[in-house]
């Protein structure tokens, strides 16, 4: 059974204040929850406050971004050590806004995720289409080449993938069930295809507009096995309903 994986992605929003004060809301309202793994990603700068808020807890602590290399000159990067030693379990990689402001390609992506196994964290590793590609019928396309290129020469284990439609991602428009678990079906088809039998652990979550109102229904679909929030994850309010969420 693939246990349900709802992370909040809360980009760049939220000072260490505003982090601690989430969190004292946040940990009691969702400490029952045991059969979800909840996980929280605020910037660099709130994860010490954030780890210390979640010791003991059920909740589990990932990073936007990470760099590739070990140490050195590389100013204003944080290594894969760095963030296991702040407490960190998850790092999110090749999500589109990295790809698209920061002109992260495949081969980057690849480096990131091959470093942060190494150094024992889980990749949340992010693909999805735009628009355009989606209007021209190059959906699959696009998905096949990202988890081609981004999963070389990896090992299956500690590896979600976040299906993140770029048409959805902060416009409000999300995927429809059907589409979302279309294009869910199609990457696990592609995992087997690398990993074998392993394809049917791996857990594929959907982000894009995630609501307490969509989440149910996307949540409902076969393939879908979790959630990548951004804009509902800021409020308490909305990110616990969408952690109980509701079994169809
Ligand atoms: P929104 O939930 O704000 O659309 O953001 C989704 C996302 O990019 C999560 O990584």
């Amino acid at each position: 059974m693939r246990k349900p994986f709802i992370a909040a992605n809360w980009k760049m929003n939220k000072t260490v204040s505003e982090t601690g004060e989430f969190l004292k809301e946040f940990i009691p309202v969702v400490k029952d929850v045991a059969a979800v793994e909840i996980v929280m990603a605020p910037p660099f700068t709130s994860l010490m406050t954030a780890a210390k808020s979640i010791k003991g807890t059920n909740i589990r602590l990932a990073s936007q971004n990470v760099f590739y290399e070990e140490k050195g000159a590389f100013t204003g990067e944080i290594s894969p050590a760095m963030l296991v030693d702040c407490g960190c379990t998850y790092v999110i990689v090749g999500h589109s806004e990295r790809r698209q402001y920061f002109k992260e390609t495949d081969e980057i992506i690849n480096k990131k995720i091959r470093a942060s196994k190494k150094n024992g964290l889980g990749v949340v590793f992010c693909v999805g289409e735009s628009l355009e590609d989606r209007e021209s019928g190059k959906t699959f396309d696009i998905l096949n080449r990202e988890i081609e290129n981004g999963l070389k020469d990896t090992a299956a284990d500690n590896i979600v993938v976040a299906y993140e439609p770029i048409w959805a991602i902060g416009t409000g428009r999300t995927a429809a069930p059907e589409q979302a678990q279309e294009a869910h079906a199609y990457i696990r088809d592609r995992i087997s295809v690398l990993y074998g039998n392993k394809a049917d652990e791996f857990r594929i979550i959907y982000g894009g507009s995630v609501t307490p109102e969509n989440v149910d229904s996307l949540m409902a679909c076969s393939d879908v096995d979790g959630a990548l929030v951004g804009g509902a994850s800021l409020k308490v309010e909305s990110f616990t309903r969408i952690v109980k969420f509701k079994k169809g």
